[in-house]
């Protein structure tokens, strides 16, 4: 698909729910009795794979555009798949329901599509094996498929080697079934959707510091969920809005949870005039985004930080290629096994519209030059079926000189099958 330069962003969007509440929610209410409702559900192919799982796990699962309905059956409510189960592209697919399926009386089988046959699994077969579960990479590579037997398990204090919220979500939803308590201690805070959204369906989750502690056999009961906007979404207009010179955009409905928002604090680290209006609690914390054109400057993202704006690092950055000064991000090695290896990919892609960007072992070295000095310019980008990063460049693209050519721009559709639409009605000339 083809872009081009634009002059201006102006008025609104809503970003669609987001993925990983969406995930979780589904989840949830599968293993709960009774029904649930989910509005403002992400209708992306990831989450739609967490739908199709379940279904094919017994569970009655109603997808209509306005609500997701689905009639669970409690935590002893799943049947052995007659066949098996795909994940598609979806990492939080594979890894969460791994951790359920471990505590389940039969075997599955669980794969996915290329990229997920690629993506470290050792890091959830090791702590569910410790559980009591037997999980076998098929293929001996520690990648899906995974033969998963389930078992009755035992609780553990589990402390993680990479800050992974999937490889924690893994662990607690086991410890949902343990026949006693289940901890997971990380080094630093990865998101905690699972946390709150296991409170609100009932079970006994209690946190303390960066150790989640979760009770076994709580009586969960379907509810009423209304998904909040993706910050990660919204990320891709708050680059837009600060990059494009005359931009003016508010972006409604986002998301703003302590450990999803660090790329708030790093786009005003580098300059960005960000305003949170309407600040609400929805069970999760909610804003809109008041975005206005900020001429940006470098940064230093590493550390805590990181874990709360893993999936944003792309669109930053594409954000420090136009920024005046250097921008070093450290400690994010997990990029290079995100659905891509997002650190090559970014540094070829970047490196094809003219920045100066080098790839190192745990993140990226970007010497940005503001667009007066010196534009990025058009190229064929290769986003390796990689959804964020076919979004992070239909964002340079509105700055770079000449046409941008993103081949795949199709697998925006796992998170944002919207996504092209939504950019195109802000742009403006
Ligand atoms: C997710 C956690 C993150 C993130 C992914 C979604 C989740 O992965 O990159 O897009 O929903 O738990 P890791 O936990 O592997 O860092």
């Amino acid at each position: 698909m083809i872009f081009h330069k634009t002059n201006q962003l102006k008025g609104e969007v809503t970003v669609p729910g987001d993925k990983s509440i969406s995930h979780r929610a589904v989840m949830l209410g599968s293993l709960s009795k009774g029904r649930t409702e989910i509005t403002n559900f992400l209708q992306g192919a990831d989450c739609l794979s967490t739908i199709d799982c379940f279904r094919r796990l017994g569970i009655e699962i109603e997808n209509r555009p306005d609500c997701i309905t689905i009639h669970g059956k409690g935590l002893d409510g799943l049947n052995a798949p007659g066949n098996i189960l795909d994940a598609g592209n979806s990492g939080t697919t594979t890894r969460l329901i791994s951790g359920i399926l471990a505590a389940q009386p039969f075997e599955t089988i669980l794969t996915g599509d290329a990229s997920i046959q690629k993506r470290p699994m050792l890091r959830i077969m090791e702590p569910l094996s410790m559980m009591g579960a037997r999980i076998e990479s098929i293929g001996g590579n520690n990648c899906a498929p995974l033969k998963i037997t389930g078992a009755p398990l035992k609780g553990i204090h589990y402390y993680p080697k990479v800050i992974s919220a999937q490889v924690k979500s893994a662990v607690l939803l086991a410890g949902l079934y343990a026949k006693d308590p289940t901890s997971v201690t990380e080094s630093a805070l990865s998101r905690n959707h699972s946390e709150l959204m296991l409170r609100t369906f009932g079970a006994d989750v209690r946190t303390e510091g960066t150790t989640a502690t979760i009770f076994p056999r709580p009586l969960l009961e379907g509810r009423k969920v209304n998904v909040p906007g993706d910050i990660s979404s919204a990320a891709y207009f708050i680059a837009a809005g600060l990059l494009v010179p005359g931009s003016d955009i508010l972006i409604r409905n986002v998301g703003i949870n302590p450990t999803r928002n660090g790329i708030l604090k790093a786009a005003e680290s580098m300059g960005g005039n960000i305003t949170l209006l309407n600040e609400r609690q929805e069970g999760e914390p909610v804003a809109d985004l008041h975005i206005k054109y900020s001429p940006l400057h470098g940064t230093a993202i590493e550390g805590d930080i990181i874990p709360t704006l893993i999936d944003e690092l792309p669109i930053l950055a594409v954000m420090a290629a136009s920024a005046e000064g250097t921008t070093v991000i450290r400690d994010a090695a997990e990029l290079k096994v995100k659905e891509s290896n997002r650190i090559d990919v970014m540094a070829q892609n970047l490196s094809a519209m003219g920045c100066d960007i080098t790839g190192t072992e745990d993140g990226l070295i970007i010497h940005g030059k503001r667009p007066e000095e010196k534009p990025l310019h058009g190229a064929v980008i290769h986003a390796h079926g990689d959804h964020r990063i076919a979004m992070s460049f239909a964002v340079a693209s509105l700055i770079a000189e000449g046409e941008t050519n993103i081949t795949d721009s199709e697998c925006v559709a796992i998170s944002y099958p919207g996504f092209y639409e939504d950019l195109k009605k802000l742009c403006r000339g």
